[in-house]
């Protein structure tokens, strides 16, 4: 059974998997539930597809995809884009977060055919060669520890200095707050951001 939208799958897989559900870190970390979960996402048998063309990293792609399929999927699954990562699924932990016209957004909650028309920019396209001031400064800071948010922690951080190019600590908690690391990397992230946004003045003038 293919059901209507993420959320039915997500609580009924819930309640196949596991029962009474604490929604706090147990959901997050059920191992089963999110094989389920997974899998009802990839199962697509029987299912009336939808086409759609997306521009991701400046490339254009053609899909043919379940209605309600999230963009997550079709970045991993269709597109091989594995960059951008799942973890709660439900739009709360900031991991999936890709760049939708500049603005951070949740790739597991967003159906991929409703972002048509739209510019997505994924960890991978943001410069493949790792020569983004905030790539750099990731680097020069030894930001990530096991490294799986860090990918929608550098797009939040790009996306804020694009509209906030010398944030404040206030300023870089409120736009980070909603990417969670559950290694606790926040004082380096906060020390990446600044060091970014002191590149072009440290380099000459250059990103
Ligand atoms: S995976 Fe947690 S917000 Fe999308
Ligand atoms: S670096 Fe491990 S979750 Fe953030």
């Amino acid at each position: 059974m293919y059901l209507t939208n993420q959320w039915d799958r997500h609580f009924a897989l819930i309640a196949i998997d596991s029962g009474p559900v604490d929604f706090g870190i147990p959901l997050f970390n059920h191992t089963s539930h999110r094989r389920s979960l997974l899998s009802a996402f990839r199962n697509t048998a029987g299912v009336n597809m939808s086409q759609v063309t997306l521009k991701i990293n400046g490339e254009i792609h053609a899909l043919n995809i379940p209605p309600d399929m999230p963009l997550l999927w079709a970045l991993r699954d269709k597109l091989n884009l594995t960059g951008t990562k799942y973890s709660c699924g439900i739009g709360v932990c900031g991991t999936c977060t890709v760049l939708v016209n500049g603005i951070p957004m949740r790739s597991c909650v967003m159906p991929a055919v409703s972002m048509a028309g739209t510019e997505i920019t994924t960890i991978e396209g943001l410069d493949p060669a790792g020569n983004h001031p905030v790539q750099k400064a990731w680097n020069d800071e030894d930001v990530p520890q096991c490294g799986y948010c860090q990918g929608g922690q550098i797009l939040t951080a790009t996306a804020l200095l694009e509209r906030n190019p010398n944030p404040d600590d206030q300023d870089i908690d409120a736009a980070m707050a909603g990417v969670l690391c559950r290694c606790g990397t926040y004082s380096r992230i906060r020390k990446a951001i600044k060091r970014a946004a002191n590149y072009p003045a440290e380099q000459g003038g250059t990103a």
